[in-house]
This record gives structure tokens, sequence and C-alpha cells, in this order.
């Protein structure tokens, strides 16, 4: 009695997702090739998601990292925008978080100490005396579970499990993450996260962006725009002085779209400890709700990055530490400033900050995140 009753139900289901879809192009099916085998023998996937408009995504389920996206410039072409490796090797050896979803903390916690609930906690320290992105062996480091998408869009859904301890974290964190590549060319980027214990979380995606395609070039001459009055100004090793000041008359006034290069080698006391930029913008209206937060353009190709995010921050990094001696993807060595993030989260080193918008998990909350790179041409 009951089956064809659900059997009606799926079929209307799928006749509505169908009529919703643009008329005549049916979703490429995603594909899936071995990108490369760790040193314990287990096999690591490449996916590729592929929109209707033809711009499209890899992923691979080592530390859930973006390693092509390929988005159309003001004449159609498709290039590549976010620097990475060719191979798994590049992913397994590289210290520049290349694509990777970063975590449990994204960015800097002081000393690696802080105290949640009356305890204290360590955890790693690899940045000097300060703790980055997750420590020794963050999200970035590890093998995601990829799950099959649920949606009628071109999506990749992946979960990581990190257990009581690990880098010095309290509480098992189940975090799961789903990148769509919408039709209208946006990456989306879904966190969903849970604990049995309080911990504290804030996941972020380190893609590296070069809109000319170009990666052998700076980024210098992209205009960057940043919905934000106010920065967190930072003291040695980059950790937070724990204000917010006002960006303007300083290198940090992004309000108006500005070339990245106009100011970054500016005699500045924020810019000199950061080689650059490297700073977490206050981004405008509330957190908790989806709203503009950044605008990025490259004149030469046309293309546009439009960020939208609920989180509160928005770190600026514009690729100061590297060198050229990452090899990356066709053999490219990547410069200095070859490559620039946009990192969305809450503020560097807020466990020990406790007037900035805080951190912690506990066990029945859910944490989310979504952030979205849209892409476009003018
Ligand atoms: C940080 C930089 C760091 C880089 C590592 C960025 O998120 O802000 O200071 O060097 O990640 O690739």
């Amino acid at each position: 009695m009951m089956r064809p009753i659900i059997f009606c139900m799926a079929m209307i289901a799928f006749l509505f997702t169908q009529a919703c879809q643009p008329k005549g192009k049916a979703l490429p099916p995603m594909k899936t090739t071995v990108f490369g085998t760790l040193p314990d023998g287990r096999p690591v996937h490449q996916y590729t998601l592929e929109n209707r408009s033809g711009a499209s995504a890899q992923i691979i389920d080592y530390g859930a990292a973006v390693t092509s996206l390929k988005v159309p410039d003001r004449n159609g072409k498709l290039e590549d925008v976010v620097l990475g490796y060719d191979s798994l090797q590049g992913y397994v050896d590289g210290t520049s978080y290349f694509g990777a979803i970063v975590g449990r903390y994204g960015n800097r916690i002081g000393k690696g100490r802080f105290v949640l609930d009356g305890k204290e906690y360590q955890l790693t320290v690899n940045d000097g005396e300060n703790h980055l992105h997750g420590g020794a062996v963050g999200f970035n480091k590890v093998l995601w579970e990829a799950m099959p998408p649920d949606s009628g869009e071109a999506s990749l859904r992946l979960q990581v499990v990190s257990k009581d301890g690990e880098e010095g974290y309290p509480g098992t964190v189940t975090l799961r993450v789903t990148y769509t590549l919408t039709d209208k060319n946006e990456l989306r980027i879904d966190y969903e996260g849970t604990t049995d214990r309080p911990p504290i979380l804030n996941p972020t995606q380190h893609s590296y962006f070069n809109l000319s395609g170009a990666f052998d070039r700076p980024i210098l001459d992209h205009l960057l725009m940043i919905e934000a009055d106010g920065v967190t100004p930072v003291g040695a090793g980059l950790i937070p002085t724990g204000r917010i000041t006002d960006v303007a008359n300083t290198p940090m006034d992004f309000r108006k779209p500005m070339a990245i290069g106009t100011h970054i080698d500016d005699p500045d006391a924020q810019l000199a400890l950061g080689k650059g930029y490297d700073h977490n913008w206050v981004l405008r209206g509330a957190a908790g709700r989806v709203r503009k937060a950044a605008e990025l353009y490259e004149a030469g190709s046309g293309r546009m990055m439009t960020v939208f995010t609920d989180q509160p921050g928005l770190q600026f990094y514009s690729g100061n530490f590297l060198d050229g001696s990452a090899k990356g993807k066709n053999g490219i060595a990547y410069g200095h400033r070859s490559g620039l993030c946009l990192e969305t989260q809450a503020f560097p080193d807020t466990p020990n900050k406790p007037q900035f918008p805080s951190v912690t998990l506990r066990p029945g909350q859910v944490y989310r995140q979504t952030t979205l790179y849209q892409f476009s041409t003018k």
C-alpha cells in the first residue's frame, strides 16, 4: 500500500527537480579518478564537478583540497584560477595549505594555549611559538571520507572525524564539508560540525587565487574590495592584540576597490609584521547571515570573484611566504605573491580574546558555515 505512494512522491520530486533545471542541459556526471596513493597504501581520489555552464572544480579527498577551479574569462575562455600541485606528493609534502580545508582552528592561537571551561589546553605549536591551522596534522593532512552528493547540483560531501586529544584539542569533532559548483559559477562551501564535548572549532578554506590564470604572475594588480571598516591589528607572531582599529587612512583600507600592490610595501608597522597583508578584517553586518564580504577583480581576464559568507572575519593573506620553492601545476614555481587567500572565519586567537565572537561548540549544537566564491566577468 505504502510503496506506490512513496514511488509516486519520488517521481513527483524527480520531475520537479528536472523542471527546475536549465532546459536542454543535463548535469554532467561527477568523474572520479585515483589521484595518488598515500605511503600507507590508501588511495586518494580526485572528483570533478562540472556545472551546466561548463565551469569545473576538482577536489581531492586528501585535505578536502580544491585542486583546480576552471572559470571563464570575459571571452568565455576557461582557465584554472587556484594554485596547487599536479600530484599527491605535493599535497603530502607541501607547507602552504594549497586549496585545503584547514582546522580545527584556521589561523593562529597564541602559544597554542587557551582555557576552556576552567581547564587549560596546550595545542601543538607549529608556527614559531604559536599554533597555526590545526597543528602538525591538521584537516589538510588527513584523508577525508567522500560521500555521495544528495542534491540535483554538482556537489561533493566530505567528512572528517577528529578524535579527542588530536593536536591537543578537546572533544571528538565530526566535520562535514559540502562543495557545490552551482550553475551560476559559484563554489559554495557548507560546513557542519558536531561534537561530544566542548571543543573550539574554526575551519576555513585555504585556496590561493590568481584570477589571471597565469600563476607565474603576481597578484599585485588584482583589485580588492573588502566590506569592512575595521581590522584586528596584530603583534609579534601575527597574534591579534585584541583591539579592533579603523581602516581609514591606513593601507588596510579596501572599502573601495584598490590594487593590492598600491600600498603593500609601504613603511607600515602592521605590513612589516605580516611581510605584506596577512590580517583579519572585521566584516560589516551580523555574522550568522550570508552577506557580501569581498570582491576581487583582474582586468586582463575580466574575471571577478565575489565572496559571500556568514562568518565574522576575513583573513586576507597576500601570499607573502611563497618564495618560488613550491613547484606547482605544470612545473611552475610559485613566486612571491603569486596567489592570495581570502579565508572566511572567526577572528584569530579568539579562545584567548573573550571580546571576540565565540568559537566554542557545545554538545548538541551544530557548527555551521556557508561561504561562496562567485565568479563573473566584466
Ligand atoms: C596565514 C599565513 C600563513 C599561511 C600559510 C595563512 O592563512 O595567514 O600567515 O603563512 O596561511 O600558508
